[in-house]
Formats: C-alpha cells, structure tokens, sequence
C-alpha cells in the first residue's frame, strides 16, 4: 500500500452551491424591504416561471420541501391499499406512503442502473395496487415506458397511477424532461441544500395534466381556492420569499456549476473506468449530482466498507448511498415484500458514492482516484 499524506482538512461528499454574498444579498434586502414574506409573493411566482422553463415537459407547481411534495402529490390522486416502491431510495419515499395510511409494497431494481424494474413490479402489483412509485436513481431514469405498461394492465377496476420521485433530476442540462412520459402521471423534485440546484430547502411537483397542476397548486395552500371557498384536503406547502429568492440567485449559477462538474467527473471517470471489479454509475454524462462507484462485492468481499475507511483515514469522506435500504428500516422490514430484494440488497452492500461539487480542486479528484487505485492494486 503506498502512504499518502492525510488532507489537512475533511472532504465531504457535497458541498451546497453557495453564490457569492454581493449577489445574494441584493435578493435578500428586496425580500425584507418588499413586506411581502411568504404566500406565494412575486419571488415564489417568478422562480416558478424561470424552473418551468428549463423543464421541456410538464406544469410545476413549487413547494417548500421535497417531502411535502411526495405528500402533496400522492393526495391528489384517488389512491387507497397498496403503491408499489422501489427499496432503493431515501426513507421520504416510503414514509410518505405510509403517513397517508397506504401499504408501501417493495419490488426489485434493474441490476444496470438500480432504478425499479418493471419485471418485479409485475409479480408485486395486485388488485389492491392504486399506484407505482419509482425513483430516479444517480441520474438514470426509471424504465419509464416498461412501467407505464405494467401500470396499464394492471388492473381492470381502476388505473393504476405511474408516479416518480425525482428528488435529484433537477441536476442536469436543460431540458430536464425529454418527453411526457419521462413524468409519468407526476414527478417529485427536491431543491434541499444537498442538491445540485437548491433553494436551501424546496421542491416541486410536475405533472404533464392541467387539471392536476390545479390541485397540486391547490393543495399547496391547505386547498383554499379563494377567499370563501376550499376545496378539500391540504397543506402548507408554499415555498417562502426568502427560499424563493435564494433559489432565484442559485439558478443564475447553476449552467456554471454544471460545467465544473461535468469537468471533474469526466476527469473521476478517465482515472476509474478501467479499473477492475469498479464500476461508475453516474449516469449518461448529463448528470452530475453524483459521482458514485460500484464495488464488485464477488471480486472484493465487503470492498465497498473497506474503501470508505480508507478514504475516510485520508480525511476524504464518501458516502453509502442509498443505505441502509427502506426495505430493512425497522417498521417496513416485516413486511412481506421485504424479501427477496436480491439486487437491491447487492446494490446497498457495493455503492459509494465519490466528492463531486463545483468547489472541489481537481488535485483533490486526482488525489481520491490515487486512494482507490491503491486499494484496487492491493
Ligand atoms: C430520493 C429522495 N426523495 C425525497 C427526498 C426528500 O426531499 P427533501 O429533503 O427536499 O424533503 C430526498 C432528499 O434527500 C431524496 O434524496
């Protein structure tokens, strides 16, 4: 093993897109001067027009955080029983099943990308299926054509929703949807802090009907129509003036920060792609949210924890991602479909995902592929 200094200084896997203060303090003293705090002001409403126009398909509605957008758009559909999900997911997924009393129902991911497989969704959905719930995982869409499919023969009685959580698809170029079906019947975004493009805290839901565009924006304001009138189940789903302007400033930057880490990944990429039993998993060049690497678990036993220690004495810190699965959290794994999640579970023992944010010194990228080269010569 050939000894590297340790980084002064601990690497982290991300690090929020934070614009220089002379260009977000401007937007700040606008919002605080205005009066005008929340409730869908004239910041919210622009910086809905500016993301709609990067989307290429679909109506988006903003809202404060991803996790109320899972919630806002799973309400809005008539769904009851059972929703399909992929275990390979952040819990916000599953959980906002859950916290409107339907039954999460786990089925396999596809081995290439790890996004839910249509032929395991197929043996899952029932006649109790009101939905599927897929993610799209380190850039790589869902099968979204195959899912379509099963959703449309599933179940004679009533349709069978196709939904997408889309927490990370924001980072990538324009256009962010290259057709309708990519959304599916709605898509969720997130704009948290870790994300490639943020508001701090923030999300969105997109939808390519009108008339659900309506009750999503509906629904975002506790389902309040106009002065008298309300319409039925809501929340507080508004994204203050304050996030709103923050995430206006954010996007000016965001083809730059792109750029950067298109640039770093490609330069991850050259170092990592030959290198025996690993695997890069970042997506179709479009997408730079993640740099994230596989860990052949049958040419390395345990290889994936091995690495991550190894960065982590260097001072780099990676990242498990997604782990552990939803399906082992405590109040989903006695659930039947618990089981037999065997490529997911393979998927959960080897990812690791790699620093990658605009910021970060290319001899740092040289510095981490130095560490994995060693441990894969070892
Ligand atoms: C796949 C996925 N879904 C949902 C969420 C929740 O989004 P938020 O943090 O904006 O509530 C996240 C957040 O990291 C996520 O990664």
């Amino acid at each position: 093993m050939t000894s590297h200094p340790v980084l002064p200084e601990p690497i982290y896997v991300t690090r929020p897109l934070i614009p220089a203060w002379a260009s977000i303090e401007p937007a700040l003293r606008a919002v605080f001067e205005s009066g005008t705090l929340t409730n869908m002001g004239p910041w919210h409403q622009r910086l809905e027009q500016q993301l709609q126009e990067r989307l290429g398909h679909g109506h988006l509605s903003l809202w404060n955080n991803g996790t109320n957008a899972l919630l806002g758009m799973l309400s809005q559909f008539d769904l009851s029983g059972e929703v399909v999900v992929t275990p390979f997911t952040f819990p916000a997924t599953v959980h906002a099943i859950a916290t409107l009393g339907l039954t999460p129902v786990f089925a396999d991911v596809r081995d290439d990308d790890l996004t839910l497989s249509a032929e395991s969704v197929k043996e899952r959905v029932t006649e109790q299926t009101s939905a599927v719930l897929g993610t799209h995982v380190y850039g790589n869409f869902c099968d979204t054509v195959g899912l379509a499919k099963v959703a449309s023969e599933g179940s004679r009685e009533r349709p069978i929703r196709v939904l997408y959580d889309g927490a990370h698809i924001f980072g990538r170029k324009a256009p962010v949807f290259e057709d309708a079906t990519e959304i599916g019947d709605a898509t969720i975004l997130s704009f948290h802090a870790t994300k490639l493009y943020h508001t701090v805290e923030g999300g969105a839901i997109v939808t390519p009907d009108a008339d659900q565009h309506r009750r999503f924006r509906t629904a975002r304001n506790f389902g309040i129509l106009g002065e008298e009138h309300n319409t039925g189940v809501g929340l507080n789903g508004k994204m203050s003036e304050v996030h709103a302007a923050v995430g206006t400033v954010v996007l000016d930057h965001l083809d730059q920060e792109l750029q950067r880490r298109a640039d770093l990944a490609a330069r991850y990429t050259e170092r990592l792609r030959d290198i025996e039993g690993i695997r890069i998993l970042s997506g179709d060049g479009t997408f730079h949210q993640y740099m994230t690497i596989r860990v052949d678990g049958r040419i390395r036993p345990g290889g994936r924890d091995v690495l991550r220690q190894r960065l982590l004495d260097h001072n780099v810190v990676s990242r498990k991602y997604f782990f552990p699965l939803c399906s082992d959290i405590d109040v989903y794994r006695d659930l039947p479909s618990a089981r037999g999640l065997d490529v997911a579970e393979r998927a959960a023992q080897e990812c690791l995902v790699l620093p990658l944010y605009g910021d970060l010194p290319a001899s740092v990228v040289d510095y981490i592929c130095d560490l994995v080269d060693d441990f894969a010569g070892e």
